[in-house]
C-alpha cells in the first residue's frame, strides 16, 4: 500500500465495514507506522481490497478509528487490523492467499501469533483460516465497543 492508495482504501472500508467507520487518518497512520504490513489489491488501477497488520500486544486490541502516536512497546503479536474486499470480488478465493501470505511473512519475521477482532459475523471465516476464538474477560469492554458479534481471535504460529 502507498499513500496514493488511501482514497481507494477508504472507499473499500466504507463498503466492507458499514458499522465500524474509520477515517482516512486512521489508515494513513498505520501506513506511516508499519508500511511493511499494509497491502492494497488493485484491479485496473482501482483499489479493490486491502489488508493492514502491525505489531501489537497479545490480549489487547486498539480502539476503533483512533490514531496511534507509536506502535506499542514490547509488541508480542502481529495484529491484523482489517482485511476487506470490494463486495463484487468476494467469494473468488482472493482472501485466503492474502492471509496465507501474511502468515508466511509473520513466521519469517518471528512473530509467535497473529491476532484480530472478528466483526461482520466473520468468526467462521477466520476459523477456516486457522484462527481460534479466545475468551478474555479483560477484553470484554473493548470488544463491546466493536459491536455485539465481535470476537477476539488468535492464530498461533509455532516455530
Ligand atoms: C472477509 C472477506 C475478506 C472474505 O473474502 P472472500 O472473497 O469471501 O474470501 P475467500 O473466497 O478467499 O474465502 C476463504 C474461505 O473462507 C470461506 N468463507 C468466506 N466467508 C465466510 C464466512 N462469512 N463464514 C465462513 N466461511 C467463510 C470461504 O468459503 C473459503 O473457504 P475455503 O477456502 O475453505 O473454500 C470478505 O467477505 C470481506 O471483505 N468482508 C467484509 C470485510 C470483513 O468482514 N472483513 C473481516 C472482518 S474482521
Amino acid at each position: 500500500m502507498e499513500t496514493r492508495d488511501l482514497d481507494g482504501v477508504v472507499r473499500v472500508a466504507a463498503l466492507a465495514f458499514p458499522h465500524h467507520f474509520e477515517d482516512r487518518g486512521c489508515f494513513a497512520d498505520r501506513l506511516a507506522l508499519h508500511p511493511q504490513g499494509c497491502f492494497a489489491l488493485e484491479d485496473a488501477g482501482e483499489v479493490v481490497g486491502y489488508l493492514i497488520a502491525y505489531p501489537w500486544r497479545l490480549g489487547s486490541a486498539p480502539a476503533l478509528n483512533t490514531g496511534l502516536d507509536a506502535l506499542p512497546e514490547g509488541a508480542d503479536v502481529l495484529y491484523l487490523h482489517d482485511l476487506a474486499l470490494d463486495p463484487r470480488l468476494r467469494g473468488r478465493g482472493l482472501a485466503r492467499p492474502a492471509v496465507e501470505a501474511l502468515v508466511r511473512r509473520a513466521r519469517e519475521d518471528g512473530w509467535p501469533a497473529i491476532s484480530l477482532v472478528a466483526v461482520n459475523d466473520a468468526e467462521g471465516f477466520w476459523r477456516r483460516l486457522g484462527f481460534e476464538t479466545v475468551q478474555d474477560p479483560r477484553l470484554a469492554e473493548k470488544l463491546a465497543s466493536y459491536g455485539e458479534d465481535a470476537r477476539y481471535m488468535v492464530r498461533r504460529l509455532p516455530a
